[in-house]
């Protein structure tokens, strides 16, 4: 992806965001130039990998295969060898009509997706098989508290409100209906580089072309702009 596509994609995100009435915390507007001036005292930022995340999952066309995500916080994952620390994370996401995040699931994180606003949450849920493929048996999940089961491969729509419980195991794909939709994610510690299991093989981060400088700084860009021994 182009960097001035992603530069773009963050000021309609930020304002998409504002507009339904979510705030973000200060490190969410933070410049490349800020982030040279800080030191120590973040390190959890990108420890963590908190903050902005843009990605087509390697589709090359973002605006129908593709997700904008703000990390809001996050344990890492070696606070489950410890049980202490965070061991929960929350996301807010902008999902376009018909933008698909793709079928996948997660060995260790369960996670509740919720319709925080804006148009519906569409949300296709199988099993996975023990070899990690589509099952084609009933689906039971919790959405809002409450059992629902259903035939693999439902759609089950999420209203402005709605959230469901994604369990480990359970290959989910999710899109935005009617209009774009502000959704959030609740969860266990979120360790992207080892616990999503794509149906089909996907790129989970995409490569960046800098033809102009970032306006903020993805996950993916923090070693080459902040050092914590830098104060
Ligand atoms: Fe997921």
């Amino acid at each position: 992806m182009k960097r001035s596509t992603i530069n773009q994609l963050l000021r309609d995100a930020k304002a998409f965001i504002a507009s339904r009435g979510f705030y973000l915390p200060p490190f969410a507007f933070w410049s490349p130039a800020d982030w040279a001036t800080r030191g120590p005292e973040v390190a959890e930022i990108p420890t963590n990998a908190l903050g902005w995340d843009i990605t087509d999952f390697g589709s090359g066309d973002y605006t129908t295969c593709g997700l904008l995500l703000f990390t809001i916080r996050n344990g890492h994952p070696h606070n489950w060898e410890t049980m202490s620390g965070k061991l929960y994370a929350e996301k807010i996401m902008v999902v376009g009509v018909d933008q698909v995040t793709p079928f996948h699931f997660h060995w260790n994180k369960t996670e509740d997706i919720i319709n925080r606003g804006g148009g519906d949450l569409v949300v296709e849920v199988y099993n996975a098989t023990a070899d990690e493929r589509l099952c084609d048996s009933p689906v039971t999940v919790s959405v809002d508290g409450t059992l629902r089961t259903v035939a693999a491969g439902t759609r089950i729509r999420l209203g402005p409100g709605e959230s469901i419980t994604l369990p480990t195991r359970l290959y989910h794909a999710f899109w935005g209906a009617g209009e774009r939709v502000l959704a959030g994610e609740v969860s266990l510690v979120n360790d992207d580089t080892r616990d999503n299991r794509f149906l089909e093989p996907r790129g989970r981060f995409p490569e960046i072309e800098e033809d102009e400088a970032p306006l903020h700084l993805l996950v993916t860009d923090y070693g080459r702009y902040y050092t914590a021994e830098r104060s």
